[in-house]
């Protein structure tokens, strides 16, 4: 009753007080870590291997490393490594923290979340007030806990405190096509007002209900996968998403509009040429990286996006203009197209999307880290003061499907960052083994996988020192984690 008494006295309560309180500016990236794996295998081995053609990962694909992990690895104990060494390489005071949101598709149960389990770390100072749960959507998880983070403290009930976002997977496939396409690694961001790397605030959102790469069959951890759907499910997607972003830029407020936001199959319809949005408005692309090739064939279908919308502009000057009579859905599946697009942006590729691609050469695919994997990779490879002032786009894709495309302002210097995250130096030093290693830390994972009670086999010097691991799962399927 006090409650009422104080909102109908005179003073403003503590509630109208919080809800007036001014915004937040800037909010976005202050601090970021990544983990991955301690062993890696090569591509190049994995050909041989497989006994498949030369070229096939490594050219085909675009692949050149895959991290994995054995069964002394789960979604918890790499969530714990990389928030507990982000909260120590940055020097975070565990009180300071809010709200802490997960991304993750390694789901180990059905209930419980790995948020609670982080809250381990944040036990000894008595911090339990902290907000957030996990975001599953396949490798979107990610950029959804993203969003709910970023859009807690650009809320009335922001408290005054930052935020964590967690996000990582370990990627396994069955053996098969899909298994080069596999990987692992984490990233844990640190997001909060007046930062060096700041979210804009326009996102072009492209969700659908598709049956191309899922995970229906709980007793495994593989997934089943349509990849020829998936690889055009993740184009369609990126098309659709870049047209409704671009969109809503073109149109300003008037993007509130329904209408003004277009369906995917008008994707590629033609609009004035001056207003629009293209790839020359953005100073380095990010893009989620399922495997190599893919980033490139994404960046060279929204070239062909800006081509849609732009074919006069001079870049575009030796490419067909029959490319523009193909109805929409027939240029999706149109090689003639993609290899036009591949040729013309591949120096583009090479000199703006390249340096964001250290992580994922190195560990594969990460599924909801691989985005935040390639955007720590441009900060370790471009240095901070030539990274001053530049815009950075990001294409968020997670089958199923939900896709994101929207932006990031560098306000700040990102050096520091870079410097504590001395991501190509770790990256650098993980160790490359062989294929029977690796494929023997597959069986194992698979062998056991919901097993309960379970000691793991895995050898504890795979485990970078100070890195948490799985030291055992009871009865009761209570899963206990230390620190190498
Ligand atoms: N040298 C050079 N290139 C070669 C060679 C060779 N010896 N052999 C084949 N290639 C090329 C092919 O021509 C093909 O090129 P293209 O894609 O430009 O046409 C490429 O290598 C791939 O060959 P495919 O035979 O098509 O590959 P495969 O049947 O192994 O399937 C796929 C590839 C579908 C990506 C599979 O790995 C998969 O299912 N992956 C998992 C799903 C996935 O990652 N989807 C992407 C988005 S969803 C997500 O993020 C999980």
């Amino acid at each position: 009753m006090a409650i009422e008494a104080a909102s109908t006295s005179a003073a403003p309560s503590v509630f109208d007080v919080q809800a007036e309180r001014p915004r937040p500016k800037d909010v976005g990236i202050l601090a970021m870590d990544m983990y991955f794996p301690k062993r890696c295998i090569s591509e190049e081995d994995l050909e041989v291997y497989d006994g498949v053609a030369k070229g096939k990962y490594t050219i085909g694909l675009g692949q050149s490393y895959m991290a994995f992990a054995d069964d002394r690895e789960d979604i918890n104990s790499i969530a714990l490594t990389v928030v507990s060494s982000l909260m120590k390489r940055f020097d975070i005071d565990p009180r300071s923290i809010g709200r802490l949101d997960v991304g993750t598709e390694t789901i180990i149960d059905k209930s419980k979340s790995v948020k609670t389990v982080l809250m381990d770390l944040f036990k000894e100072c008595g911090n339990h007030d902290i907000e957030g749960l996990d975001s599953k959507n396949a490798c979107y998880g990610s950029t959804a806990a993203v969003q709910n983070a970023t859009n807690w403290i650009e809320s009335r009930s922001w408290d005054g405190r930052n935020a964590i976002v967690f996000a990582g997977d370990i990627a396994v496939y069955a053996e098969g096509g899909a298994r080069p396409v596999g990987g692992a690694g984490a990233c844990a961001i640190l997001i909060g007002p007046n930062a060096p790397l700041v979210f804009e605030p326009i996102h072009g959102t492209y969700m659908a209900n598709t049956y191309d790469f899922y995970k229906p069959n709980l007793t495994s951890e593989y997934p089943t996968v349509d990849g020829p759907l998936s690889v055009s499910t993740y184009i369609q997607a990126m098309d659709a998403a870049y047209s409704s972003f671009r969109s809503k830029v073109a149109s300003g407020t008037k993007a509130l509009n329904p209408s003004a936001i277009p369906s995917s199959t008008e994707s590629g319809k033609k609009v004035d040429e001056k207003s629009v949005f293209s790839l020359a408005d953005v100073d380095y692309p990010v893009y989620h990286s399922p495997y190599g090739k893919q980033v490139q064939k994404g960046h060279a279908r929204l070239l062909f996006m800006d081509y849609l919308s732009a074919p006069s502009k001079p870049e575009f000057a030796n490419i067909d203009a029959g490319f523009l009579d193909i109805p929409y859905p027939k240029t999706l599946g149109s090689k003639e197209v993609e290899k036009a697009f591949m040729a013309l942006s591949k120096s583009d590729y090479a000199s703006r999307v390249a340096p964001s691609m250290r992580c994922a050469s190195r560990c594969g695919n990460m599924y909801t880290a691989s985005l935040y994997g390639g955007l720590a990779s441009l900060l370790s490879t471009v240095d901070g003061e030539t990274l001053k002032g530049k815009r950075i786009s990001m294409f968020a894709f997670g089958s199923g499907c939900a896709s994101t495309f929207w932006t990031i302002r560098v306000k700040g210097d990102v050096s520091e960052i870079a410097k504590k995250m001395d991501l190509l130096k770790r990256l650098e030093s993980m160790e490359v083994v062989s294929c029977d290693e690796y494929t023997k830390g597959l069986q194992l994972r698979e062998e056991n996988h919901n097993a309960a009670p379970y000691q793991p086999q895995g050898d504890i010097k795979n485990i970078w020192p100070g890195a948490f691991y799985l030291d055992n799962i009871d009865s009761m399927f209570r899963r206990k984690y230390i620190q190498a």
